[in-house]
Formats: structure tokens, C-alpha cells, sequence
């Protein structure tokens, strides 16, 4: 039985029924692909329904106000994300802008980067080209490039030799569907090669259940975020903080108040941080300054 067939035998009994999955609406689909970067599955299922019902297309998220929007986003983190599609929405709704209809017009988007844009390519059922995120680089690289640990460097490698495997389906967006839920509950970084329907043909499977080779051991992830020295968190974290209490206050906080409520366990040699955050947080179009106050 060919590969692709073995494994969209397996979705189409094991695959999540993700909302996502269910549209071609290239709006929906890249929400789904902006939420899901960096945040967990389970967690976009609880923010994305809402989105979608109450920014159900660009032009309502285009007239709606930023705060609005920031607002519907509240939990998801880096908010920065909400920002980006607020302005996509503008954009889209700009009578000089042709909507995008392949790899490469979503990929000049601002904000868009090539994993998105093969994304929404490919589930809008635009253009078949692999989206390659890191789950979809250690699957594939188990699967047809012998890579057991470290998962291959080179993007280029893992398209050429899964482009037969696109080829061969006349479902090639489930495909990549079907991939993204193999990874995620059985070829995960500690593999579970039991459970696979690929077991027979994997040679990573092979190795691993004859014990040729060790498991991974899961290791915790260095961050490369700045983190202020003294401080438990990244400043992400303590963004998220100010972001929050500013969206929570009736009219707007000071750099004053912020520095003191205490959520942020700042000193007061701590303010040109605070101070710095907040520069940066105006920068994203997250905050703006109003009479001394900052306000989303
Ligand atoms: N991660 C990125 N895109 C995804 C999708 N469409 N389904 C599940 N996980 C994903």
C-alpha cells in the first residue's frame, strides 16, 4: 500500500476534527495558522470559534478597533500577531490590493512568512507546496531522510524527496493535515513507534523498536528571549502583565502606576525597563500614549 494512502487511512480514522479543517476561506485558515504559531492546539480551540464569530471575514476585522481586536487575542499571547491581521485586514480591504492566490502573493505580505504562506496556499486549495514547521521536519526526516535525533537543516532536502509523496494523493492538503496529528501524537520527539501506521516502512521506526537506537530524551528548550537580569520570566511574560492591566483599567495607566502595581515585582531602579517595554509595546501598535496615560 503506498505511504500516502497508509496515512490518510489513519487520519480518516484518528485525525483531530479540527474547526480549521472544516473551511477553504483563506481569511479562516491563515487566523487558524497565525493562532497556531507558538500556542498549543487545545488552547487556539478555546480563543478561535469567537474569533471567527466576531471578525468573521477582513472587512469586519478591518472596521473593528484595535482594542477590540487586542481584546479577543487577551490569553493567546504575543500580541503582536493580533496586530499583524488587524493590518492584513486593512490592507486586504484596500480597493488597490488584489486578493492573494498563490505561495508567493501571501508570501509578500507583511507578516506572512513562508511557512504561512505555503499554509494557507495549501488549505485554501490554491497551490500544493509543503508548509515545513518543525513538526513536519522531524516526521518527514524520520520517514525519508534517516534522520532519527536531529532533524534536517536543509528545508530544500525535505521537499524534494516529499514531493513524491504529495504526488501520489489527490488530497494533498489532508496529507499535511494527517502529518501535523502523526506528529503531534505519535512521532513525537520521544516517539511512540508502537502506535504508527508507518511502523513497517519507517526506517526511524525500525531503529527505534529494535533498540538500535536511544530514544530522545526530551530536553526543556533554550529560549533565546531577553530576559531582564533578576527577573524570573521573559519580558514577554511581563509585557502580556502590562498589556493586561492596561486593557483592564478604565482610563489608561501611567508609566508611574505600572511601575508600582505588583504584578511586575519591579523596583523602582527597575523603571527605564518598564519604560522600555512600554516603547516597544507602542512600537507594536499594541499601546499608544494619551496625555500621559498609555491606553490600548
Ligand atoms: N499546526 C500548524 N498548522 C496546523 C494545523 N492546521 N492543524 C494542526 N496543527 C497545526
Amino acid at each position: 500500500m503506498k505511504l500516502s494512502t497508509r496515512l490518510l487511512r489513519w487520519y480518516d480514522k484518528e485525525g483531530r476534527n479540527l474547526p480549521w479543517r472544516h473551511t477553504k476561506d483563506p481569511y479562516r485558515i491563515l487566523v487558524s495558522e497565525v493562532m497556531l504559531q507558538q500556542t498549543q492546539v487545545e488552547r487556539v480551540l478555546l480563543y478561535y470559534k469567537e474569533w471567527i464569530r466576531r471578525f468573521p471575514n477582513w472587512r469586519v476585522l478591518a472596521y473593528a478597533a484595535r482594542a477590540d481586536v487586542l481584546r479577543a487575542w487577551a490569553g493567546l499571547g504575543y500580541n503582536r500577531r493580533a496586530v499583524m491581521l488587524h493590518e492584513l485586514a486593512y490592507k486586504m480591504f484596500d480597493r488597490t490590493f488584489c486578493t492573494p492566490t498563490s505561495v508567493r502573493d501571501w508570501g509578500q505580505l507583511k507578516g506572512v512568512g513562508s511557512y504561512t504562506a505555503r499554509a494557507v496556499a495549501l488549505f485554501s486549495g490554491q497551490e500544493v507546496d509543503l508548509p515545513i514547521d518543525t513538526n513536519i521536519r522531524r516526521i518527514l526526516g524520520r520517514l525519508l531522510l534517516n534522520r532519527f535525533y536531529a532533524t534536517p537543516r536543509s528545508d530544500p532536502e525535505i521537499r524534494k524527496s516529499a514531493q513524491a509523496l504529495l504526488d501520489s494523493t489527490s488530497r494533498p492538503a489532508d496529507l499535511v493535515q494527517a502529518l501535523f496529528d502523526l506528529a503531534a501524537s505519535v512521532c513525537t520527539k520521544r516517539p511512540n513507534c508502537d502506535m504508527c501506521p508507518l511502523k513497517d516502512v519507517c526506517p526511524a521506526a525500525r531503529a527505534f523498536l529494535e533498540g538500535r537506537v536511544r530514544t530522545p530524551r526530551l530536553t526543556t528548550r533554550q529560549s533565546n528571549e531577553r530576559v531582564r537580569p533578576g527577573k524570573k520570566h521573559p519580558d514577554r511574560i511581563y509585557r502580556g502583565r502590562i498589556l493586561k492591566m492596561i486593557r483592564e483599567s478604565t482610563h489608561g495607566m501611567t508609566c508611574e502606576q505600572i511601575v508600582r502595581s505588583n504584578i511586575l515585582y519591579a523596583t523602582i531602579g527597575d523603571r527605564d525597563w518598564v519604560e522600555q517595554m512600554l516603547h516597544r509595546m507602542e512600537k507594536d501598535g499594541l499601546i499608544r500614549r494619551k496625555g500621559g496615560r498609555y491606553i490600548l
